[in-house]
């Protein structure tokens, strides 16, 4: 089973140890609560690299103090059999003293892809500290290589644009969207979800592939995005937004020919906010 390490020196000493043998790393930063989405990611890690670290740590920093950071699910036993199983070498799993010692008074403040409008619109906190543990991760590991879920497809732009801005030395690898069988894209809030909400929680995909399909097929973009909203309002969603993006840099875009194309989606059903996302 994996090395579980709880303080900077002692993950060090574990990934110095790795290093040895020129092996490459890749670390898999998670916040627990681990699902077939997350294990996807560390299969991606083990083809892509020799040696494997996941982080299991729930950041207060990207949380408001409104939102879910008390109740966000911790699952730590079925969490660490499941790295186990995939041949995980270490866990990085600090408490939040050791993240955010005393006196702590540095943060990444990303812009580009943060500002693009879509989660950072409701959730104005978010990116700050996601690159701000993020960046701390990659100083912590020095990994050689990262991945992160197309699932939450602002934040990859994001982690991607800081590692390079920064010059960290991190590839960010992004990973596909792992999906129930009826579409939802797996999330460690989708056990917030009542069975009811759960089955209305399918027309987020099922939304974003019959707008996809439209605007592949010549319609115009801001009708194909009606539909799409139509759908998700008449299911009983609270839309944040549901818009069409340049898939890299994440610009509005007008025609199928501005592409590659993104669509994304946020929504809520009744407390639960979901998110999701497709290539056109
Ligand atoms: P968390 O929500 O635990 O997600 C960890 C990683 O798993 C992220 O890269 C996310 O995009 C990916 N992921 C989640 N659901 C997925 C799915 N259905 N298919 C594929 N990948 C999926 O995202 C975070 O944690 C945090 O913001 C973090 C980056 C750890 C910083 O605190």
């Amino acid at each position: 089973s994996p090395l579980i390490a709880r303080t900077v020196p002692s993950l060090r000493r574990a990934v110095d140890n790795l290093r040895k043998r020129k092996s490459t790393i890749a670390l898999v930063p998670t916040m627990g609560a681990l699902h077939d989405g997350h294990v996807s990611l560390v299969r991606l890690a083990k083809r892509r690299a020799s040696r494997v670290v996941v982080s299991i740590f729930v950041n207060p920093t990207q949380f408001a103090p409104t939102e879910d950071f008390g109740a966000y699910p911790r699952t730590w036993k079925a969490d660490i059999a499941k790295l186990a199983a995939e041949g995980v070498d270490v866990v990085w799993h600090p408490d939040v003293a050791a993240m955010y010692p005393e006196g702590f008074a540095t943060r990444i403040v990303p812009e580009g892809p943060a500002l693009a409008g879509l989660e950072d619109r409701f959730r104005p906190h978010f990116f700050g500290g996601v690159a701000t543990v993020v960046g701390k991760l990659f100083t912590q590991c020095r990994p050689d290589i990262a991945i992160f879920g197309e699932k939450d497809f602002q934040q990859l732009r994001v982690v991607t644009r800081m590692a390079g801005d920064l010059d960290l030395g991190v590839n960010v690898i992004g990973s596909r969207t792992v999906r129930e069988r009826d579409g939802l894209a797996m999330s460690s809030r989708n056990v917030y979800l009542s069975p009811e909400e759960r089955q209305t929680a399918t027309t987020l995909y099922r939304a974003m592939k019959d707008s996809a399909g439209r605007i592949r097929a010549g319609e115009a973009i801001g009708s194909a995005v009606a539909r799409g909203t139509e759908m998700i309002e008449a299911a009983g969603f609270a839309l944040d937004y549901f818009d069409v993006r340049h898939a890299r840099t994440l610009a509005p875009v007008t025609s199928l020919k501005d592409g590659p194309l993104r669509i994304l989606v946020a929504a809520k059903l009744g407390s639960t906010r979901l998110i999701d996302n497709i290539a056109v």
